[in-house]
Protein backbone atom coordinates (compact mmCIF):
# COMPACT_ATOMS: atom_id res chain seq x y z
CA UNK A 1 0.00 0.00 0.00
CA UNK A 2 3.14 2.27 -0.28
CA UNK A 3 2.57 4.19 3.67
CA UNK A 4 5.66 5.70 5.23
CA UNK A 5 5.64 8.80 7.93
CA UNK A 6 7.48 12.01 7.50
CA UNK A 7 8.23 14.92 10.02
CA UNK A 8 5.27 17.26 10.42
CA UNK A 9 7.05 20.98 8.35
CA UNK A 10 5.52 24.13 8.64
CA UNK A 11 3.53 23.96 5.94
CA UNK A 12 1.49 20.89 6.74
CA UNK A 13 -0.44 23.50 10.09
CA UNK A 14 -3.29 24.87 8.38
CA UNK A 15 -3.96 21.30 7.09
CA UNK A 16 -3.46 19.98 10.88
CA UNK A 17 -5.44 22.61 12.63
CA UNK A 18 -8.19 22.39 9.48
CA UNK A 19 -8.36 18.63 10.66
CA UNK A 20 -8.17 19.07 14.43
CA UNK A 21 -10.76 21.62 14.86
CA UNK A 22 -13.19 19.37 12.98
CA UNK A 23 -15.86 17.93 15.33
CA UNK A 24 -15.65 14.52 14.31
CA UNK A 25 -12.18 14.80 15.24
CA UNK A 26 -12.65 16.69 18.18
CA UNK A 27 -15.49 14.16 19.75
CA UNK A 28 -12.76 11.75 20.58
CA UNK A 29 -9.55 14.10 21.53
CA UNK A 30 -9.04 14.40 25.45
CA UNK A 31 -8.81 18.00 25.35
CA UNK A 32 -11.50 19.54 22.70
CA UNK A 33 -10.47 22.49 22.41
CA UNK A 34 -10.55 24.38 19.13
CA UNK A 35 -6.72 25.23 18.16
CA UNK A 36 -5.63 28.94 16.39
CA UNK A 37 -2.74 29.59 14.00
CA UNK A 38 -0.85 31.86 16.70
CA UNK A 39 -1.40 29.00 19.47
CA UNK A 40 -0.69 26.85 16.61
CA UNK A 41 2.33 28.13 15.57
CA UNK A 42 3.65 28.58 19.44
CA UNK A 43 3.45 24.98 19.96
CA UNK A 44 5.24 23.76 16.32
CA UNK A 45 8.25 26.45 17.36
CA UNK A 46 8.59 24.73 20.92
CA UNK A 47 8.98 21.55 19.23
CA UNK A 48 5.31 20.24 19.44
CA UNK A 49 5.41 18.70 16.39
CA UNK A 50 8.10 15.96 17.39
CA UNK A 51 5.64 13.77 18.39
CA UNK A 52 3.89 13.59 15.06
CA UNK A 53 3.92 12.59 12.05
CA UNK A 54 2.35 12.88 8.81
CA UNK A 55 1.31 9.62 7.17
CA UNK A 56 1.46 9.39 3.50
CA UNK A 57 -0.11 7.01 0.96
CA UNK A 58 2.49 7.42 -1.98
CA UNK A 59 2.51 11.15 -2.32
CA UNK A 60 -0.48 11.92 -0.92
CA UNK A 61 -0.86 13.02 3.18
CA UNK A 62 -3.77 10.82 4.63
CA UNK A 63 -3.27 11.39 8.51
CA UNK A 64 -2.01 12.06 11.47
CA UNK A 65 0.56 9.91 13.73
CA UNK A 66 1.36 10.14 17.62
CA UNK A 67 4.55 8.42 18.70
CA UNK A 68 4.98 9.99 21.70
CA UNK A 69 8.00 8.81 23.97
CA UNK A 70 8.12 8.71 27.63
CA UNK A 71 9.83 6.65 30.81
CA UNK A 72 13.27 6.88 29.23
CA UNK A 73 12.34 5.50 26.15
CA UNK A 74 11.11 2.62 27.51
CA UNK A 75 7.62 3.58 26.29
CA UNK A 76 6.14 4.96 22.88
CA UNK A 77 2.39 6.39 23.25
CA UNK A 78 0.85 6.01 19.78
CA UNK A 79 -2.20 7.33 17.90
CA UNK A 80 -3.70 7.45 14.67
CA UNK A 81 -6.19 10.12 12.80
CA UNK A 82 -7.03 9.70 9.31
CA UNK A 83 -7.88 12.73 7.34
CA UNK A 84 -11.37 13.16 6.66
CA UNK A 85 -11.56 12.14 3.12
CA UNK A 86 -9.85 9.22 3.63
CA UNK A 87 -11.58 7.29 6.64
CA UNK A 88 -14.54 4.28 5.57
CA UNK A 89 -12.28 3.02 2.95
CA UNK A 90 -10.81 0.13 5.34
CA UNK A 91 -7.51 1.89 5.62
CA UNK A 92 -6.97 2.35 9.54
CA UNK A 93 -5.38 -0.77 9.98
CA UNK A 94 -2.62 -0.99 7.77
CA UNK A 95 -2.26 2.58 8.53
CA UNK A 96 -1.67 1.39 12.50
CA UNK A 97 0.00 -1.25 11.74
CA UNK A 98 2.19 0.70 10.05
CA UNK A 99 2.68 3.33 13.13
CA UNK A 100 2.95 0.31 15.16
CA UNK A 101 6.13 -0.93 13.55
CA UNK A 102 7.44 2.43 13.73
CA UNK A 103 6.45 2.48 17.43
CA UNK A 104 8.54 -0.77 18.05
CA UNK A 105 11.64 0.54 16.80
CA UNK A 106 11.34 3.28 18.85
CA UNK A 107 10.51 1.81 22.62
CA UNK A 108 9.98 -1.65 23.47
CA UNK A 109 6.49 -1.16 25.37
CA UNK A 110 3.73 0.60 23.41
CA UNK A 111 0.42 2.10 24.60
CA UNK A 112 -2.53 4.09 23.59
CA UNK A 113 -5.97 5.52 24.88
CA UNK A 114 -9.07 5.38 22.96
CA UNK A 115 -12.84 6.26 24.06
CA UNK A 116 -14.44 2.87 24.06
CA UNK A 117 -17.30 3.96 22.29
CA UNK A 118 -15.15 5.30 19.37
CA UNK A 119 -15.75 1.68 17.60
CA UNK A 120 -13.76 1.62 15.00
CA UNK A 121 -10.88 3.16 16.48
CA UNK A 122 -11.01 0.21 18.93
CA UNK A 123 -11.63 -2.22 16.28
CA UNK A 124 -8.70 -0.85 14.69
CA UNK A 125 -6.36 -1.43 17.46
CA UNK A 126 -7.65 -4.94 19.26
CA UNK A 127 -6.92 -6.43 15.74
CA UNK A 128 -3.44 -4.77 15.67
CA UNK A 129 -2.21 -6.42 18.67
CA UNK A 130 -3.27 -4.34 21.33
CA UNK A 131 -5.62 -5.07 24.79
CA UNK A 132 -7.14 -3.34 27.49
CA UNK A 133 -5.12 -2.32 30.33
CA UNK A 134 -7.51 -3.22 33.32
CA UNK A 135 -4.57 -2.51 35.50
CA UNK A 136 -5.16 1.39 34.84
CA UNK A 137 -8.15 3.43 35.98
CA UNK A 138 -10.48 4.25 33.24
CA UNK A 139 -11.34 8.09 32.71
CA UNK A 140 -14.33 9.58 31.80
CA UNK A 141 -15.29 12.43 29.87
CA UNK A 142 -18.26 14.50 29.32
CA UNK A 143 -19.19 14.49 25.52
CA UNK A 144 -22.37 15.84 23.15
CA UNK A 145 -22.41 13.11 20.66
CA UNK A 146 -25.11 13.35 18.05
CA UNK A 147 -26.52 15.62 20.00
CA UNK A 148 -26.90 14.08 23.22
CA UNK A 149 -24.84 15.08 26.14
CA UNK A 150 -22.78 12.01 28.19
CA UNK A 151 -20.63 10.39 30.22
CA UNK A 152 -17.95 8.38 28.36
CA UNK A 153 -14.91 6.11 28.90
CA UNK A 154 -11.59 6.77 28.01
CA UNK A 155 -9.38 3.80 28.04
CA UNK A 156 -5.87 2.70 28.00
CA UNK A 157 -4.69 -0.30 26.02
CA UNK A 158 -1.16 -1.42 25.68
CA UNK A 159 -0.06 -3.37 22.99
CA UNK A 160 0.98 -7.53 23.32
CA UNK A 161 2.97 -8.63 20.87
CA UNK A 162 2.05 -12.04 19.55
CA UNK A 163 3.10 -15.46 21.36
C1 LIG B 1 -10.62 6.03 13.91
C2 LIG B 1 -10.26 6.09 12.43
C3 LIG B 1 -8.75 6.11 12.26
C4 LIG B 1 -10.81 4.82 11.75
O1 LIG B 1 -10.56 4.92 10.37
P1 LIG B 1 -11.72 4.62 9.32
O2 LIG B 1 -11.20 4.89 7.97
O3 LIG B 1 -12.92 5.37 9.76
O4 LIG B 1 -11.96 3.08 9.53
P2 LIG B 1 -11.83 1.90 8.48
O5 LIG B 1 -12.67 2.17 7.27
O6 LIG B 1 -10.41 1.57 8.21
O7 LIG B 1 -12.51 0.77 9.31
C5 LIG B 1 -12.04 0.36 10.59
C6 LIG B 1 -12.92 -0.79 11.02
O8 LIG B 1 -14.25 -0.29 11.34
C7 LIG B 1 -15.21 -0.87 10.45
N1 LIG B 1 -16.12 0.16 9.96
C8 LIG B 1 -15.76 1.32 9.36
N2 LIG B 1 -16.86 2.03 9.05
C9 LIG B 1 -17.91 1.29 9.46
C10 LIG B 1 -19.29 1.50 9.46
N3 LIG B 1 -19.86 2.61 8.96
N4 LIG B 1 -20.08 0.54 9.99
C11 LIG B 1 -19.52 -0.56 10.52
N5 LIG B 1 -18.21 -0.82 10.57
C12 LIG B 1 -17.42 0.10 10.06
C13 LIG B 1 -14.45 -1.40 9.28
O9 LIG B 1 -15.13 -2.50 8.69
C14 LIG B 1 -13.13 -1.78 9.89
O10 LIG B 1 -13.17 -3.04 10.50
P3 LIG B 1 -12.55 -4.29 9.71
O11 LIG B 1 -11.12 -3.90 9.42
O12 LIG B 1 -12.69 -5.40 10.69
O13 LIG B 1 -13.36 -4.44 8.48
C15 LIG B 1 -10.85 7.35 11.72
O14 LIG B 1 -12.25 7.27 11.76
C16 LIG B 1 -10.40 8.66 12.32
O15 LIG B 1 -9.33 9.14 12.02
N6 LIG B 1 -11.28 9.24 13.18
C17 LIG B 1 -10.99 10.55 13.81
C18 LIG B 1 -9.83 10.50 14.76
C19 LIG B 1 -9.95 9.37 15.77
O16 LIG B 1 -10.99 9.08 16.32
N7 LIG B 1 -8.78 8.74 16.01
C20 LIG B 1 -8.68 7.70 17.01
C21 LIG B 1 -8.38 8.31 18.33
S1 LIG B 1 -8.03 7.07 19.54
Amino acid sequence: MNICLRPVEAQDLEKIRTHRNEPLTQRWLERQTTIDAASQRRWFEAGGAQSFRIVCRGAEDIGLARLTLSDGAQLCTVGLDLFSAFRGQGLATPVFQHIVAQGRQLAPALDLWVFLDNHYAVRTYLKSGFVHDHSTPVKFFTREIDGQLGVHAYVRMVYQAAA
